[in-house]
């Protein structure tokens, strides 16, 4: 049971569903989180000796042409060809160029957002970055709709979108895309082998229906820095998920960091059940068998930074 191993602290509750407020001088519990913004510009400035957001959040159209065979970052003796779509939507400067914004939200997709009314609070910041194609509309009074930046996995395709088999499903793929108006769609597309034909499709119908997206596709070394800053600070994370990949790159753009859909557990802190994705029926037996991922580990350390200051993770439920 990984709720109980690392033990969510149950007493720490406030009313706003913080978690673990930081205690005072006098020892008692504080209910209010406060930003630590000297601690949050440190974070950013040793971040930034391992990478640099504004640059590793895409390859650009410069350093690749069409048929370049490429490494995958995790799969390093497997290689690929950057297909002449996927060339086409490099972008030529980085989508992140020259931004910068005061309050950031990262929505995580645990269903710990289910009846958590976040949606206004999240789309009320400057900037949203969401993971891997999570539906917006259905959901909205919990999980908002803005979206300026959102990743998707080549296996997303498969898992939420049954690997486009039929008119329908294609169909719903392009409408999801298409809602995306304007943001930036990330796309690891050289992280693991399997998901070539995926990545195809995704920039294909991009193309062919001219959808105003953004694509960005990370850099390689992207996995392998991000890794760096967190094995140097004793968090040894193999593979980090996408959620605490999108915290380490927006520290470089957001002063102030607020974290929603975080919750790698499978009960939370009154005991009820929560699922794994707030939208689908995926379990966690997804992660805690051959998953790549430590995310009660990452958990912890998101944990330690929000009672210091450096963000702020919403647990339960929003005013
Ligand atoms: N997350 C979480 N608790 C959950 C589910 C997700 O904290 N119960 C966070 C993780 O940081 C995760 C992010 O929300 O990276 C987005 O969720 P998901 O789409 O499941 O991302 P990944 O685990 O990175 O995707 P994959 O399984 O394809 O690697």
């Amino acid at each position: 049971d990984v709720g109980t191993a690392v033990g969510p602290t149950p007493r720490a509750e406030s009313g706003c569903g913080v978690l673990s407020p930081p205690r005072n001088s006098s020892g008692q519990l504080s209910t209010e989180w406060s930003f630590n913004r000297t601690l949050s510009n440190s974070i950013r400035k040793n971040i930034l000796k391992f990478l640099d957001a504004e640059r590793d959040i895409s390859i650009l159209k410069g350093a690749l042409k069409p048929g370049d065979v490429v490494h995958y970052v995790f799969d390093r003796q497997s290689t690929t060809n950057v297909s002449e779509s996927l060339y086409r939507l490099l972008p030529a400067v980085s989508p992140m160029k020259g931004q910068h914004h005061q309050q950031c939200a990262i929505v995580g997709n645990s269903g710990t957002l289910l009846n958590s009314s976040c949606g206004r609070e999240i789309d009320a910041h400057d900037f949203v970055i969401r993971c891997n194609l999570a539906p917006v509309e259905e959901f909205a009074r919990d999980v908002g709709q803005r979206t300026s930046l959102v990743t998707m996995n080549p296996s997303v395709v498969q898992r939420a979108f049954q690997d486009l088999s039929s008119e329908a499903w294609r169909e719903r793929f392009l409408r999801r895309l298409r809602g995306l108006d304007g943001s930036v769609l990330w796309i690891p597309a050289f992280m693991a082998k399997g998901g070539e034909e995926r990545v195809e499709w995704a920039v294909r119908l991009i193309l062919q229906h001219a959808l105003n997206v953004r694509t960005a596709v990370p850099s390689l070394r992207l996995l392998h820095a991000v890794r760096g800053y967190w094995l140097t600070n004793k968090v040894l994370i193999k593979r980090p998920t996408t959620g605490l990949l999108m915290y380490t790159l927006a520290t470089r753009f957001c002063e102030e960091i607020h974290l929603y859909g975080f919750w790698p557990f499978p009960r939370d802190l009154q005991g009820n059940p929560v699922k794994y994705h707030y939208y689908d029926t995926l379990t966690y037996e997804y992660t805690s068998q051959a998953g790549p991922h430590a995310m009660p580990l990452e958990f912890r350390t998101l944990r330690a930074l929000h009672s210091q200051g450096a963000l702020r993770l919403q647990a339960g439920a929003c005013q």
